[in-house]
This record gives C-alpha cells, structure tokens and sequence, in this order.
C-alpha cells in the first residue's frame, strides 16, 4: 500500500530511490515475520532510518510552483544580458537559435505537470550552453522565476534552489 502511495505522487529521481530502498529493507525483513515483530536486534540502525525517510517522503504533498516577485525582477535583468539573444528578450525565441521558452513544446517539457527540479536542472546544467553552471543556484532560481512568470505562473513564497524541494514543486499552467 505504501508503495503505491508513493508511486502516485513520484516524479522525482531521489524520492523514487527512498522508495526504493524502503522496500528492498521490507522485503529483507521476510515476508514470514508479523508485520508487528520488531525488527531483529542485529537490524542496522540505517534501514529503519530510511524507513522513516520513506515515511515522511510520502507525507510531502506536492504544491504548485511559486516565486518571489523580486526573483522575477532580478531574474529579467540577467536573462536579458545573458539568454535573451539566443531565446527572446519576450522568450519567444532569439536570433541565435535558442527554442521559444513559452507555448506548446515548452510547456509539455517542463510546464505540464513537471517538478520544477525538471527545469531547475535542465537550466542549471546546461545553460548557457557555452559557460553552463556559472552562475550561483540563487542566480538560477532567479532567472527561472522570471521564466515561470513570463509563463503565466502567479508569483507567491518564493522559488527555492534545493533539489529536494524543488521535486515536490509542479509546474503546470
Ligand atoms: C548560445 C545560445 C543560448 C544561450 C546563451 C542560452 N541558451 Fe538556453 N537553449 C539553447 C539551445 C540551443 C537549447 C536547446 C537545447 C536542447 O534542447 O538540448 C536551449 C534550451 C533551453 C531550455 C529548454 C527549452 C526546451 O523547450 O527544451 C531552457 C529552459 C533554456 N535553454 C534556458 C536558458 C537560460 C535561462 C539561459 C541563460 C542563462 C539560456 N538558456 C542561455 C541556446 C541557448
């Protein structure tokens, strides 16, 4: 039951492997025992700590992405200096062959139900495509959260850079 609890809400690599590793700790207990047996004495300590990481995993409900208006506006200025000639200064598409950052293709990427780690890793990695990861995960969050507004997405707590908290962030417009 757990399980599929947990698979209804995945959508994120690391959380996807807590769940994994919880039930190979279950399936190592043996299916013989009483659920209610404690665990054997020589158990280590770690698998029951990840048993509670699974647990608490799964009491993470998602929530729809939001930013900070002044990550947005902070956001604007550097994508303005540094993506804009290759994806639009409005994101829809620059003159040096970046792909338009709003409509159809983009929003079934990273705009149709994806965690925002989705984006925030796409972008953190890979752009710009020439220096990627130059800028600070702060500077990233930024230039993202001018995305997500240029994308419709109404602003409200602000975007954070942790990956653990970006999985349970949904973009979706
Ligand atoms: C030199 C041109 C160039 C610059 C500068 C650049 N990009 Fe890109 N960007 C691209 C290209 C080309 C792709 C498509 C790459 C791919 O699909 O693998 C892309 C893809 C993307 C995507 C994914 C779009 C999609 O639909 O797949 C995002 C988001 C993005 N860039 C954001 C940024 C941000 C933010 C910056 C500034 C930090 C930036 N880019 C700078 C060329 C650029």
């Amino acid at each position: 039951m757990q399980s599929l609890g947990c698979i209804r809400i995945f959508g994120a690599a690391t959380f996807f492997s807590v769940v994994v590793s919880a039930s190979s700790v279950l399936a190592a207990n043996g299916a013989g025992t009483s659920p209610m047996a404690a665990p054997p004495l020589t158990q280590p300590a770690a698998d029951q700590t990840k048993i509670q990481v699974a647990q608490a995993g799964a009491a993470v409900a998602d929530k729809p992405v939001s930013f900070a208006e002044n990550q947005a506006v902070r956001g604007a200025k550097l994508f303005r200096e540094v993506c804009a000639d290759c994806h639009g200064e409005s994101l829809r598409g620059g003159l040096i062959g970046g792909p338009p950052l709003l409509g159809s293709a983009f929003e079934k990427k990273f705009a149709g139900g994806a965690p925002a780690s989705a984006l925030f890793g796409f972008v953190s990695n890979l752009m710009p495509p020439d220096s990627p990861g130059q800028f600070s995960p702060g500077e990233y969050a930024d230039m993202i959260a001018f995305i997500l507004r240029e994308n419709g997405i109404a602003p409200g707590a602000p975007l954070p850079t942790n990956a653990d908290a970006l999985d349970h962030l949904i973009v979706e417009k």
